[in-house]
């Protein structure tokens, strides 16, 4: 039966990895894997993790199981964060689970939009490319539109065609900030008339934050989510700390569900722990309870914010110094001064992308997107050059 199955193709940006570890030029940049780097180049455990990591070690008196829901101390404590101070329940509309990571969110939020009856997902192109893995592996329809043009800016006249084309019963899915690949982010203006469009379709929204506090900064990234739900009757929230708190491998992510109803609530959360008690019974606990002590303690939720405060300041340093540089040889480099977040797409050609990479040693995947963070003061004049060089 094994033999049956057909040969994947490798993950591109893991197999790009490997090439770039295996390059031996001392210049050698990389933009391909998406994970903050400082100054130094370096992915450092935040202070605020190792300093909560240290109190579970001494206070964790248990590893027993929990549940398909995982830690809700976790779950609640973030609730603020994402949806206001004020009414983060939304009067008891709104509560979650924990998730492997973002992407278990995302996929439980899909699982649970098909399992109400959701055919079709509406998604701007590009996006991140494991969304449409999920999609598909679930067998949701991707129904897409262009998420932006080549003037940097978001598509709206698209994605009004795309919700105006809509069906009863679709699902729009959005990232709430930082797009990843683009950058680009919807103004919250846009946001205003995107939250109409989709009360007025009645769309189910799936809004997928995985970039909290790396945009414009914590409140300030939540305003798409917030306006969406505070127009709509139920929505499904995939949040991700893989970032924000630099937990990556540690998987650590929440669903939130609002819904119409406390009752309803109630049953879309028992459906939500039935599909993931089937998948992965229940999530990994370390990073969730790590998350969980910062947010419990004014000071490591101090220490946490300025740690934050800090990765945001130096992307937004890196992309006004590519802005100040105006181009680079045929690439306007202008536009990635307003984008947001760790990504953006350069409009280069595969040929140019791999001249970058076999001659200059710059790695970057082959749809042209940019980790910001990869560049340093130390690098990026001669990213900046060589990027002139392959497309003057
Ligand atoms: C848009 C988006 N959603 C979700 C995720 C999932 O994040 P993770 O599973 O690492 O928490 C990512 C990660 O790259 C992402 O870019």
């Amino acid at each position: 039966m094994l033999s049956n199955l057909d040969q994947q193709p490798a993950d591109a940006l893991l197999a790009l990895i490997k090439l770039h570890s295996a390059d031996p030029r001392a210049d050698k940049i990389d933009l391909g894997v998406g994970v903050y780097r400082t100054g130094q180049g370096a992915t450092p455990v935040f202070g605020a993790i190792k300093a909560a990591e240290q109190k579970l070690v001494d206070t964790q008196n248990s590893k027993s199981y929990l549940g398909p829901e995982g830690d809700m101390g976790f779950v609640h404590a973030l609730m603020p964060y994402i949806f206001g101070k004020g009414d983060p329940t939304m009067s008891g509309r709104i509560d979650g689970m924990q998730a492997p990571g973002g992407t278990g969110a995302v996929r439980l939020a899909v699982a649970l939009a098909k399992k109400s009856g959701v055919t079709r997902i509406i998604m701007g192109l590009p996006s991140w490319p494991n969304h449409a893995q999920i999609l598909g592996d679930l067998a949701v329809e991707l129904v897409s539109f262009k998420h932006a043009g080549a003037d940097g800016k978001v598509d709206m006249d698209a994605l009004r065609g795309a919700i105006a084309a809509a069906e009863a019963g679709d699902a729009l899915l959005l990232h709430g900030c930082c797009h990843n690949p683009t950058g680009i982010d919807y103004t919250p203006a846009q946001w205003d008339e995107i939250a109409d469009l989709i009360a007025a379709k009645g769309l189910l929204p799936i809004l997928d934050l995985a970039y909290q506090g790396l945009g414009k900064g914590m409140e300030e990234d939540a305003y798409g989510v917030r306006k969406v739900l505070s127009r709509v009757p139920e929505a499904l929230i995939a949040y991700s700390c893989d970032k924000n708190f630099g937990m990556y491998r540690d998987r650590v992510g929440a669903i939130y569900v609002m819904a119409e109803t406390a009752e309803v609530l109630n049953r879309v959360l028992s459906n939500g722990h039935a599909l993931a008690r089937a998948a992965w019974s229940m999530p990994p606990d370390h990073g969730g309870a790590a998350v969980r002590l910062i947010l419990e303690d004014p000071a490591l939720t101090a220490m946490w914010l300025d740690e934050l405060d800090t990765m945001r300041s130096r992307m937004a340093h890196v992309r006004a110094r590519l802005a100040e540089a105006g181009s680079a040889g045929a690439i306007d480099l202008t536009p990635l001064g307003h984008q947001n977040g760790l990504f953006s797409v350069l409009p280069l050609s595969g040929e140019q992308i791999l001249k970058l990479r076999e001659q200059h040693g710059i790695y970057m995947a082959g749809s042209g997107r940019v980790n910001i963070a990869g560049l340093t003061s130390g690098n990026i004049d001669k990213f900046i050059a060589d990027l002139a060089a392959v497309s003057g």
